[in-house]
């Protein structure tokens, strides 16, 4: 889609519910025990966008390693559903563009035509294959002049998967994960416990130790920014996690995927 293409201005909304940070509690998180060098915070953060996706196909395990390896402060991930209610690091809710989906003869009459931010789409859509079947795919690089020689080898990953990498590199990587399409995702995909994707999104992040606001010692312990472009989602977050929240703000005459307004008639944003 078009709209990916904009320049998007982050606007760090620090959506501040009560704080429950507090620097002297000890520190919870069973991944803190190495020491391992801090993050540093003396410069502005690089956030590996996708990955080392220049290199290596993007939000795979070693595009995300290799993204350590350059220095990253923060990798970066988008989070989608799937049809059996997994989260998983995907960009786009169509498989077409990054993975071998169309070679997969299998899978051909799962081609479907779906309404996605006020346009119909056609092409195989994440929410229609399970985990399983998601993790028989391969995935391919996004454009042509990036380096093709890992397409075909690495596996889409789920959102625990990702956590996962972050936790277990030799020093403190934040992760900058993305509530995707959410009003698609809730339209799509019904958990058994009548739950939401911003809840299963937010209660992966709680499992794992994720808390605390903006530079309270939880957080840098385990930094963490959530982002989305749906500002109700945001706010529905906000109300079971304190961690820092960013909305995304793409062409201000686009219309949110949650709100359908312009952003200009959000201004001013009312969401503290
Ligand atoms: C699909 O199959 C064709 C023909 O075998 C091959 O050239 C192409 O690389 C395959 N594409 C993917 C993404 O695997
Ligand atoms: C999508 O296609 C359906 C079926 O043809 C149509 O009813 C609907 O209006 C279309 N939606 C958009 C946004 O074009
Ligand atoms: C926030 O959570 C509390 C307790 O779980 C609940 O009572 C309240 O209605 C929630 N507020 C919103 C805005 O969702």
């Amino acid at each position: 889609m078009g709209a990916f293409w904009h320049i998007s201005i982050i606007v760090f909304i620090l959506l501040s519910g009560e704080s429950n940070a507090n620097p002297a509690a000890p520190r919870q998180s069973q991944f803190d025990v190495n020491h391992r060098k801090p993050l540093q915070t003396f410069r502005p953060y690089n956030i590996a966008h996708r990955g080392s996706n220049g290199e290596i196909p993007e939000e795979t395990t070693p595009a995300y390693l290799r993204a350590i390896e350059e220095g990253a402060d923060f990798i970066e991930s988008d989070i989608l559903a799937t049809k059996d209610g997994h989260l998983i690091c995907f960009h786009d809710v169509t498989l077409d563009a990054t993975t071998d989906i169309a070679n997969r003869t299998e899978f051909s009459n799962r081609k479907r035509t779906y309404e996605v931010e006020r346009q119909n789409m056609t092409g195989w859509f994440v929410v229609d294959f399970t985990l399983r079947e998601l993790k028989s795919l391969r995935v391919k690089q996004r454009y042509n002049f990036r380096d093709q020689q890992y397409n075909g080898k690495y596996q889409i990953i789920t959102f625990d998967e990702y956590i996962l990498i972050a936790l277990y590199a030799n020093r403190v990587v934040g992760i900058y994960p993305e509530l995707k399409n959410p009003i698609f995702i809730n339209q799509h995909i019904k958990w058994s416990d009548g739950k939401k994707f911003e809840d299963k999104f937010v209660e992966t992040l709680l499992k794992y130790g994720y808390k605390g606001e903006y530079m309270s010692e939880d957080w840098l312990n385990q930094p963490l920014f959530i982002q989305s472009f749906a500002p109700s989602s945001l706010i529905y977050m906000s109300n079971m996690t304190n961690s820092p929240k960013v909305f995304l703000i793409d062409d201000t005459t686009v219309r949110t995927q949650d709100t359908n307004q312009v952003l200009s008639t959000h201004f001013p944003l009312r969401l503290m």
